[in-house]
Formats: structure tokens, sequence, C-alpha cells
């Protein structure tokens, strides 16, 4: 294996993987889904996610990068000593790509718009702009614009590259946001939009608590970049006395709060253009926000910081997207990381291009594809923690841990009994939502419960 590039400090690796986490997914995903779900009960019900399961598993995906010290193809194969380590990585590596081939073409919508807005082109017809604009040929050509970006940054490696740039892109981020928080406190007709988010509505969430419970529980995973291998990745370039709990309370809150700032953004917006409940969807953002932005003082400013904002949000995510796949090259076939660079790019930039021609392929990979991709991902990091490695993630936890290292035993209990079944109940909903089938809650508890118990007999059964 060649020479590993590592993090120059742990706040470069928190700054990064805090970077990783907010990116479309809080400022794009999260408004949409709230505005789809409820307002405040989706926000409700997000953060008791983000809490139950995000931060466990993301505790959970550090402690395998950490103690891999590799990315997910090696690690997950020396850690579990089984020939499945080499599948479930790639499936890992797999994920990463099919996300960065969406997520980039959004990037390249966001690069445009970024692009534009100081002569407000898209003011007059925001609907007709963004259609003609989200798909065909000039969403590829803005897709290959922000690909090449975010290649040249990965190109650089670890320390010179992802670290530098994440240092000065994520605090940008957090003080534009704010700046436009403020703004959009000032502006006329917000009202109905800040209550819609922020009036706890109890009657709502019980009504639907099983409607919300998947697209919020997919949402807390696309937002913490569980499930990919991503974030394994990060943390397989720390040292022994980073605290790994520490570290992922600072991601977790500071991510949650710069979704919670995004939301204050644009669901008063949006909700100002009367895009309401039900009526959000990708495009929401890029329409309503050019129709609000077109129709008040200083809009063009206001519209090019915005939109930059989106664009530092979503390049330091897109980087560790990237990341994954150029560094399991790197690691396991010994290529020099420009050459695996370069490949990995070119790759993206074909899948990329066949998703912003194809509108409907787009909507299927963007939502139900990369939500069942990272539910079994992280699924199968909660077996490997809670089911295999056990008392040398209890190790790995403590290593550096201070204080938090009490939290060990609870942690490790919840990763191997709870976790599983909550993410099982959550994949389960989701399959059959895609497959349009209404299956009653009890019986999609007792699938989760069934299935994940078959799981846990055959894993112990193959690495034991
Ligand atoms: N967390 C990112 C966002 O919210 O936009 C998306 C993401 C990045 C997901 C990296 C997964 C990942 F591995």
């Amino acid at each position: 294996m060649m020479d590993r590039d590592s993090w120059v400090s742990n706040v470069g690796f928190v700054l990064a993987a805090i970077g990783s986490a907010a990116g479309l997914g809080n400022i794009w995903r999260f408004p949409w889904l709230t505005a789809d779900n409820g307002g405040s009960a989706f926000l409700v019900m997000y953060l008791l996610l983000v809490v139950g399961i995000g931060v466990p598993g993301l505790l959970a995906e550090l402690v395998l990068g950490r103690r891999g010290r590799q990315t997910p193809v090696g690690a997950l194969r020396s850690l579990i000593g089984s020939r499945w380590g080499t599948p479930l990585g790639a499936f890992n590596v797999v994920t990463t790509v099919v996300m960065l081939s969406f997520y980039s073409v959004v990037g390249g919508w966001v690069l445009r718009y970024t692009l534009l807005s100081p002569s407000g082109a898209y003011f007059a017809q925001p609907q007709q702009y963004f259609r003609h604009a989200s798909h065909g040929l000039p969403a590829v050509g803005f897709h290959l614009l922000f690909l090449a970006i975010i290649g040249i940054i990965v190109y650089f490696g670890v320390s010179r590259g992802i670290e530098r740039v994440s240092k000065i892109m994520l605090p940008a981020v957090v003080v534009l946001l704010g700046g436009l928080a403020v703004w959009t406190a000032t502006q006329p007709n917000t009202a109905a939009g800040y209550a819609f988010y922020l009036d706890f509505d109890g009657d709502y969430l019980a009504a639907h608590f099983f409607d919300i419970l998947g697209p919020a529980a997919g949402q807390a995973l696309f937002t913490l970049s569980l499930g990919a291998g991503a974030m394994l990745t990060y943390a397989s370039y720390l040292d022994d006395d980073v605290s790994l709990p520490r570290d992922t309370l600072a991601i977790a809150i500071s991510n949650t709060m710069i979704g919670v700032l995004a939301g204050l953004v644009v669901l008063p917006l949006l909700i100002s253009q009367g895009i309401g409940p039900g009526r959000g969807g990708p495009g929401a953002l890029f329409v309503a926000l050019a129709a609000a932005f077109s129709s008040l003082p200083g809009g063009t400013l206001v519209a090019t910081v915005f939109f930059l904002t989106v664009l530092l949000a979503a390049i330091t995510s897109g980087i560790n997207l990237l990341e994954t796949p150029v560094a399991t090259l790197v690691d396991n076939y010994g290529m020099s990381r420009r050459l695996s660079t370069l490949l990995v790019t070119l790759l993206i930039a074909v899948t990329g291009s066949g998703l912003a021609l194809a509108g409907p392929a787009f909507r299927f990979v963007s939502g139900p594809v990369v939500d069942v991709m990272l539910t079994v991902g992280l699924f199968a990091f909660l077996a490997i923690v809670g089911w295999v490695l056990r008392d040398d993630a209890v190790t790995e936890f403590r290593t550096g841990a201070g204080r938090l290292r009490g939290l060990a035993t609870p942690w490790v209990l919840a990763v191997g009994w709870v976790l599983p079944v909550v993410v099982m109940f959550s994949l389960t909903t989701t399959l059959t939502s895609i497959a349009s089938l209404s299956v009653p809650t009890s019986t999609r508890v007792i699938i989760a419960m069934v299935t994940t118990l078959a799981c846990r007999a055959a894993v112990t059964r193959t690495t034991h």
C-alpha cells in the first residue's frame, strides 16, 4: 500500500466532515421535504431521528474508519475477516458513485444559478427557466464544470486539498447563511412560513407519525452523509488521540444547526410564494426562490449570495463523495491519486451526463435509489459494529474518548439491538412505498424484526 495522507489537525477533519454533512441535503432537500410533510411535525421527527439514529450511526461509521485505517473495501475486509468484506465495501463505493452522479447534476444547476444571478437572467420566467436549465445539454455542461471543480480539489489530496478548502468554505457557508436568515426576517409576507416551520403541530404529528418516519429517517441519513462509507473514508485518516464521540457530537450538532438555519431562509420564502404543503419537489428551491428574489429589493445581490452559499456547501459534500472511490483505487490497487482522480471523474462525467439527459431516471436515482442504498449501507455498518466487532468497537470508541468513554457500552448495545430494527423498518417502509404497496405498520414492524434476526443469525454463523 502507498503512504497514506492524513489530516493536519483534528479541527481540519471536523470541518471537512461538517462540510460533507452540510450540503444540498440541508438547503435543497430538507426544506422541500419539510414543506411536503407537515412543516414543524417533520422538523421534530427529523431532529429525533438525528439524535436516535444519526448520532450512534455516525459513531459506528467513524469507529469502522479509524479501526480499519483504509477505504471501505480494505477496511471491511480486514475488520470482518470474511469474504463478505469485499462486496460490502464495494457496495459503498458504488453508492458514492451513484450519489455523486446525481449530486453533481444538481451542483451544476446551482453553479449555473450562481453565475446568472448577478444579471437576474432567470427572474422573468422562473418556471420555464428551470425546466430548460435542469435537463438536457446545458445541464450536462454545468454538471461537468461542477465535477471539474471538485476533481481539482480531490486531486491535491486530503491535507493539501480537502482540508484547506473546507477550512475556508465551511465558515463562509455559516456566515452567509446567517446573513441570509437575518435578511429573510426583514421581508414581508413571511409570518405564515415561520409559523408553518416552527409552531409545533402535535395533532399532525400524531396523525401522520408513520408517514413522516420514512422520509425523515432517509433525510437523517442523507444529511449526515451516513451509510455510503464516505465518512468512514474521512475517519480512516484520523489519529488515535482523537475523541470519536466528541467529534461525532460536533459534526451532528453543527450540521443540524446549519440545516435548521437553511430552513429559516428557504421555508418562509417558499411559503410566501405559495409553495405550500405538497407543492415542493426538486425544482421548488430554484423556482420559488427565483420568484421571491425577483420581487424583492436588492434581489440580484441576495440571489447571488444565496446560490453562492449553496454552491460552497455542495462542493464540500461533493469532495467527500469523490474522495471515497478515488482513495479506494489508491488503497487497493496502488494507483496514483492523480490517475485515480482522473479515472473516477471521467466515469462520473458519463453517468452524471446520463442523468442530466434523462429526467425520469434522475428522479428515480436521486430519490428512492439513494434512500435504499444509504439505508442498506448503514444497516451493514451497524451489523458489523454491533454483531461482529463488539468488544473491538468498544475499545476503538474508548481510544482518545476521555470522559465520554463511559458511553461506549450503551452505544454498542443500541447499535447491536435497537438500531438495526429501526433501520430495517425504515427500509421496509421505503421499499413498500416504492412498490406502491400499502402494508400496515404492525406488519412492517414484524417484517423488520424477523429480517433483522435472520440477518443476525446469518452474520453470526459466517463470521464465527
Ligand atoms: N450530506 C450531504 C448533504 O446533505 O448534502 C450529502 C452526502 C454527502 C451524502 C456525502 C452522503 C455522502 F457520503
